[in-house]
């Protein structure tokens, strides 16, 4: 690879002249250096730099990118975003003081999940002048609770209506993150959706402002997307042609936009959000805002996980590189048999020959594997795990003992934040503690 080059089109990751991996100036074996592995290193500008990309594909229409948080929730990123202008979409109550402590205004915050709690909904509804942005409705049994919760709080709450559009994008994507098909609990089912409509519009407490849909994670291509934003489309053409519908000023597609583990995809968020507009205006809904929820695609390239190798091995199956970061700190290939690229840190022009390496981390499971990777046949000393800024930390455990890993945040080159490791001692202390076991 050419030094200074761009590692992959949508990353700000490069090799410097030394060939060494850097965001902007930053090199990464640096931050490795001081922080200590396995730590999560983000660039806080490519993040905006991708918010801001989407955002023009809009081209000034009415629309909400509500990021979605469970994707990765550092207070750094989320501010990163909603400087952009992004809203965010929640699923807990956590996530919603999350999003309001980080500056996002409450009318841009709209909360999905099939199962919140009452005091969860409390919060949605108490928050802000007249509440979040929308609570989005996940089932017809749901809708007499929320009103309920508002009646009260003596507010009006506003909600959206999430459809599961019952198609079934099981091959599109891994079955794990498909939410669209008529077996999956997500969602008010296609058939209720009318219902659900009428008996929000019947409540003196609840207000219609949108319908959404939100048919899984990790779309390669534009078709299952959009097949999913038409049954939306349709729905809601058909509803206002049957009865005004005064308050609604949303559609809103949610998220899934795919991104590029290495495999060479060429849609980007923008394509999506220009091809479901087409759809949308076929509809005649070009008068509702437009809502996205990304939340992948605005930050998994954006990130890595280094990790220091510990221990070669070699056996008659594999040549081992054991590293420091395990499937408590990235869970994406043990789950969903994802697969994320590896690659040295530094470049060693005597070590150039390339051999097969089987990397796993240290965690006690088979599963704790990161799969077969070209690497320098001199083990590297550190790794980064790329396309690790979604979905990693956030999904990240104690498991086997381990501790969070660290999080760096960099802008301009420049590490702007980090975060600290959780104290093993600490936690070992607090576990003893819980038993009731005198600690040392
Ligand atoms: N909106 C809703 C209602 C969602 O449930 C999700 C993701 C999103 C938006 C954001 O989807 P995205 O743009 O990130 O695809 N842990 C899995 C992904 C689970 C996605 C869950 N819902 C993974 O690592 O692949």
């Amino acid at each position: 690879m050419e030094a200074g080059s761009v590692l992959y089109a949508a990353m700000s990751l490069t090799r410097d002249a030394t060939s060494a991996l850097c965001f902007g100036e930053l090199r990464l074996s640096d931050a490795a250096r001081d922080v200590g592995t396995p730590c999560y290193v983000y660039d806080l500008d490519g993040i905006a730099d991708g918010a801001r990309a989407l955002d023009r594909a809009f081209a000034g229409a009415p629309h909400l990118v509500c990021y979605a948080i469970k994707a990765n929730s550092a207070g750094a990123i989320v501010r990163a975003v909603a400087a952009e202008g992004c809203g965010v979409d929640v699923v807990s109550g956590a996530e919603l003081i999350l999003a309001v402590s980080c500056g996002v205004s409450t009318e841009r915050i709209v909360y999905s999940g099939v199962a919140k709690r009452d005091d969860e909904l409390d919060l949605a509804i108490a928050t802000g002048p007249r509440g979040i942005g929308a609570v989005q409705i996940e089932s017809l049994e749901e809708i007499a609770r929320i009103e309920a919760r508002a009646r009260e709080a003596g507010r009006r709450a506003r909600v959206s209506v999430r459809i599961n559009p019952a198609i079934d994008l099981r091959e599109a994507t891994h079955a794990h993150i498909a939410t669209g098909h008529d077996e999956a609990k997500f969602g008010v089912p296609l058939e209720d959706a009318a219902d659900a409509v009428r008996v929000v519009g019947a409540s003196a407490h609840l207000e219609l402002v949108g319908m959404g849909v939100h048919a899984g994670s990790q779309f390669t291509s534009l078709d299952p997307y959009l097949h999913s934003a038409r049954v939306l489309f349709d729905l809601v053409r058909g509803l206002r042609s049957a009865g005004p519908l005064p308050s609604l000023a949303f559609i809103d597609t949610g998220g899934g936009f795919g991104v590029d583990y290495g495999e060479g995809l060429s849609v980007t968020p923008g394509d999506f959000v220009r091809a479901v507009r087409a759809e949308q205006a076929a509809h005649g809904l070009g008068d509702l805002a437009l809502y996205v929820e990304p939340g992948r695609s605005l930050v998994a390239a954006h990130g890595v996980l280094l990790a220091r190798v510990i221990q070669s091995k070699a056996t008659s199956a594999a040549r081992w590189l054991m590293i420091d970061a395990g499937m408590n700190d990235l869970i994406r290939p043990a789950l969903y048999q994802a697969r994320h690229r590896v690659v040295p840190l530094d470049l060693d022009a005597a070590n150039v020959e390339s051999v097969v390496w089987r990397v796993v981390g240290p965690v006690c499971e088979s599963s704790d594997d990161f799969g077969e990777h070209l690497l320098p046949r001199l083990a590297p000393e550190v790794v980064a795990i790329l396309d690790a800024g979604a979905y990693g930390y956030t999904m990240a455990s104690a498991y086997n003992g381990r501790p969070l890993p660290v999080e760096v945040f960099v802008r301009a080159g420049k590490v702007v934040a980090r975060t600290s490791r959780g104290a093993v001692a600490a936690w070992a202390a607090e576990r003893a503690a819980a038993g009731g076991v005198a600690t040392p």
